[in-house]
């Protein structure tokens, strides 16, 4: 598929900034003139909202990792088709809060199921569209709980609900984004999030003027 525009992703375990970062990089791109499309994963669609509340949801019973990645994938296609690939194709950056490489993380290698058949399901529900440009926000596992358990209760979700935290696979997710960024060094920027938010952001705008040739941020 032609791409005209650009598509940046943020990445990263929990509580490590996405989300924040994410509307500070919109904001920064649209003072800049740029056509932004911030949307996030789960989610970004009618649909994709609504299978973001079942797979979040604490009182929804065990999941299946397979189940898991099949409804990830799900909402991934949905959000493609209705408003990434569009985007895309109209010129826009498009900014999203996790993408594809967090299916790899989490239900590979946080829970083992095979990479090359998330690989083939991530494809598929992506029609091919990969990201240009990905910032993995790297924290501790104890940082980023610490943060989610500060912030408000209903960012809370099954994943971390602190009586079933388990540490060991929050673990394997940090450092499955890492291996995911040490395998293709050209398309991800790491960068260390245990610090202030404009910090980071600052970061995260060095990264992506430079990847997209914008003027260096006055102030
Ligand atoms: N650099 C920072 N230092 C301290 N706290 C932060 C920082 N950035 C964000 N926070 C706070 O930490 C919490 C998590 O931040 P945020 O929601 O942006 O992370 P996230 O990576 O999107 O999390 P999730 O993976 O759960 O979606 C929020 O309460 C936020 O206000
Ligand atoms: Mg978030």
């Amino acid at each position: 598929m032609e791409q005209a525009g650009r598509f940046i992703t943020l990445e990263g375990p929990d509580g490590s900034g996405k989300s924040t970062q994410a509307a500070l990089l919109a904001e920064a791109l649209r003072s800049c003139g740029v056509d932004v499309v911030l949307t996030r994963e789960p989610g970004g669609t009618p649909l994709g909202e609504r299978v973001r509340a079942v797979l979040l949801d604490r009182g929804g019973g065990v999941h299946t990792p397979r189940a898991d990645a099949l409804l990830f994938n799900a909402a991934r296609a949905q959000h493609v088709d209705e408003v990434i690939g569009p985007a895309l194709r109209r010129g826009a950056v498009v900014v999203c809060d996790r993408f594809a490489d967090s299916t790899m993380a989490y239900q590979g290698y946080g829970s083992g199921l095979p990479l090359d058949r998330l690989q083939a399901i991530g494809a598929f529900a992506t029609g091919g569209i990969r990201p240009d440009l990905t910032i993995l926000l790297d924290l501790s596992v104890r940082a980023g709980l610490a943060r989610r358990v500060a912030g408000a209760p209903e960012g809370i979700t099954r994943f971390e609900a602190t009586e079933a935290f388990d540490t060991a696979y929050h673990e394997r997710v940090r450092a499955g984004f890492l291996e995911l960024a040490r395998r293709e060094p050209l398309r991800w920027r790491v960068i260390d999030a245990d610090r202030p938010p404009g910090a980071i952001a600052a970061d995260v705008w060095a990264a992506v003027s430079g990847f997209l040739g914008l003027a260096p941020r006055r102030g």
